[in-house]
Formats: C-alpha cells, structure tokens, sequence
C-alpha cells in the first residue's frame, strides 16, 4: 500500500508552477500566497511517477500513437467510478479539455453561430467561445442561499433563440454544483427539443464529495448519447495538468468524425508521450490515491469554512458538492471587486480568483484554493483574516 501523506509542504518554486511563479504577470505582486489556480500542491500517485520513469529510462521519444491499453484505462475508470460504461470506439484524446472544448467549438458551429453558457463558470468556456467568432449567450445561475440554481425558464428562452451549442459545466466551477439527475434530465430534453447540442465538460467529476453522486449526462438515456459530447481528464483528479492528456468521448460517430476532423486540421494526432502513458496508470492504479485524497480534502474544505465563520464577519461559503474550490461571497463587505482584490493582495498578501472573471453574477466573489497541505492552508487563512477585518 502506498504511503501516502498529502500534510508534507512541497516547494514548487524553480519548476514553472504556474500557480507559484506567475503571480507577478498576473496579479501584479509577487509577494502572495498562491491560492487561486486549480492545481493541487500535492505529488500524483506513486504508480503515475513510477510509469513516468519506466518510459523516461526507455530514452526514445520519437512519435507514438494512442494505444489501445490507454482507451481501455479510461473506460475502465468510467465503469469503475461512474458506473458508466463507455464503448472503446466512442473514446478519443486531447491535449486538454479547454482544447477540447475550442475543438468542439470549430467542429459543431460555424461563425456567428450562438452558443449557450452559464455564468458565473470556468472562464475558458466564454473565451474559447468568443475568440472563435462565435456568439456567446448567456443564462446566468441563480444564486440563493448557497447553492446555484438553473433558471430553467430562461434557459429554454435562449434554447429558442437558435443556440447551436451548450456547454455543461458538471460539476460546476465555480459554484461547486454536482448536477442532480432531474436538472439534467430537463437540460438534456431541452436541447434535444430545440436541436442544441451539449458539451459537458466533466473535468470535476472524479473530486465529487460523499454523499453527491456525478452523473454522466450522456449516460441518463439513450437519446442523449447521441446529442452529447463529454470531456473528462485525469488532469485535475490527480494533479497532473502539466502532462496535458484528456479524454474525449462521442457516442455518435457522425460527430466524432467531425471533432477529429478539426484535430486533424490543426494538427494534432497524439498527445504528448508522457501525458499519455501518466494517464493510463492514473487511470489503471489511482483508485487509493483518489479515496485517501478525498477526505483530506474534505477536511481543509471544512477547517476553512469554519475559520471563516468563526473569524471572518461579512464573508460566506458553503461546502462545494465536489472538488477543492471555495466560493466566497464577499458581497456583505461592501467593497468594489478592486477593493476586494487590493485587501487581498496587498494586506492580507494572499492571491485568490477575483469572482468578476467568472462572468456575470461573479462580482462580490472570491474562488479560494484548498487543494494543499493544511500548514499551508492555515496560513492562508491567516492572511485572509488579516485582508478582509
Ligand atoms: C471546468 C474546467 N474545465 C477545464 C479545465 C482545464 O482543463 P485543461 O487543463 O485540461 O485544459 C478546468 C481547470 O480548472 C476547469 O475547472
């Protein structure tokens, strides 16, 4: 059994760590705790570096292909974790599911085309959305009393407005939503309705906490397969971002042909030979890894929730159904978001995502970082403490 200890601090600096090294570019100081990009200051599994190794010590790196044992890896941990059980034949791979998404983008709209989001959420999917000449619509959650809720009556508003594409967060980033089968059962109708196609990036899916569930919505029923694209990645599950390897599943042949067609076009064939082989033994021998990650997780989700409770008048947050990202409404402060920022930065020193960069209903927000050692978070909070009272 591997040992496991996610508690040890790790320096990151010196290895182009986004999240430690490009604070400056970014938020203009250098001088912060890093607490905003999605990644986790922890090691992957001890079965991912070991696979690493074995296929750096080989020494060839010349072109490789995607292998079969790297297809069945991935369908393997989607019957495994999400009881979901995928053909061989509808899985393929990416360098990354924002590209995957660009990707879908290209092979399933034209130019001028709408496409549907649901803000605040994950920035790419507006920028991948706006960047390729496409429109970008709107149906923006409903916040209430902690939880993201979908306005179903202005989604089929804008489903009837002609959009072409809708891109699924599930679970949700930022609102850290797990979907329940009912809403995604009106989404999936709804679009088939008004002939809409759905990209879900599921990228959070295997961080979902007990007792929430993720639901593949492709998996809900047979109709949907065929109007639905789904992106998944070990990337996020077990820290490994860097390796750039994704998995991209299309039951519907006429659209798979389609996606890979655009691949082919801007010339991709493989990803790179290290992110594929970490994601076969991710996705072989990463289950105890996941299971021990989780609760301690769990735990820093719960030690800065209460923290904040306890220390932090003005500010609330609530326990994400999945993942290691806290939503903080700051809104009861009564600052600007530059405000907001400027405590943070240069008070508290401490770098968090500004809520704004979310989109609309994002303002008043502030996404916090749990995925690192405990020390390491109660500095944090320390410094959070001092920013905001
Ligand atoms: C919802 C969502 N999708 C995609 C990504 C990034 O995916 P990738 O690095 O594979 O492009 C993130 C990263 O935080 C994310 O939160």
């Amino acid at each position: 059994m591997e040992n496991i200890d996610f508690s040890k601090v790790i320096d990151r600096t010196g290895f182009q760590s986004v999240k430690w090294e490009r604070t400056a570019e970014v938020f203009g100081t250098c001088d912060v705790l890093p607490m905003w990009v999605a990644d986790m200051d922890f090691r992957p599994p001890i079965a991912v570096t070991d696979a690493l190794r074995q296929r750096m010590e080989h020494g060839i790196f010349g072109y490789t292909y995607p292998c079969e044992s790297a297809v069945k890896a991935a369908a393997g941990w989607l019957e495994r974790r999400h009881s979901w059980k995928v053909d061989n034949s509808w899985i393929t791979f990416s360098s990354g599911v924002v590209p995957s998404i660009s990707t879908a983008v290209n092979a399933f709209t034209k130019p001028g085309d709408k496409v549907l989001i649901q803000s605040p959420v994950y920035p790419p999917f507006m920028e991948m959305v706006e960047k390729n000449g496409r429109v970008l619509v709107n149906s923006q959650l409903h916040f209430q009393n902690g939880e993201y809720t979908i306005d179903f009556k202005d989604f089929e508003e804008k489903l009837k407005g002609g959009v072409k594409l809708f891109i699924l967060c599930n679970p949700h980033n930022p609102g850290g939503r797990v979907w329940k089968r009912q809403e995604l059962e009106r989404i999936g109708n709804l679009c088939s309705q008004y002939d809409c196609l759905i990209v879900s990036d599921e990228i959070h899916s295997d961080l979902v906490h007990t007792p929430n569930e993720h639901l593949p919505i492709a998996s809900i029923n047979k109709d949907f397969l065929k109007n639905v694209v789904t992106f998944v990645a070990p990337s996020k599950t077990f820290n490994i971002a860097g390796l750039q390897a994704s998995v991209v599943i299309i039951p519907e042949s006429s659209l798979l042909d389609k996606f890979q067609a655009i691949q082919e076009k801007n010339g991709f064939h493989c990803p790179n030979v290290f992110g594929l082989t970490a994601l076969e033994a991710a996705y072989h021998y990463g289950d105890e890894w996941l299971n021990s990650l989780m609760p301690y997780i769990k735990n820093n989700l719960m030690t800065a929730i209460s923290y904040m409770k306890e220390n932090i008048p003005g500010v609330k947050t609530f326990f994400p159904d999945a993942s290691y990202l806290l939503w903080i409404d700051c809104r009861k402060l009564a600052l600007s978001d530059k405000e907001l920022q400027e405590l943070l930065l240069y008070k508290g020193k401490i770098a968090l995502e500004p809520g704004p960069k979310y989109g609309p209903g994002g303002e008043g927000f502030v996404r916090l970082n749990v995925a690192c050692p405990e020390a390491t978070l109660l500095e944090g909070l320390t410094r959070l403490k001092k920013a905001l009272t």
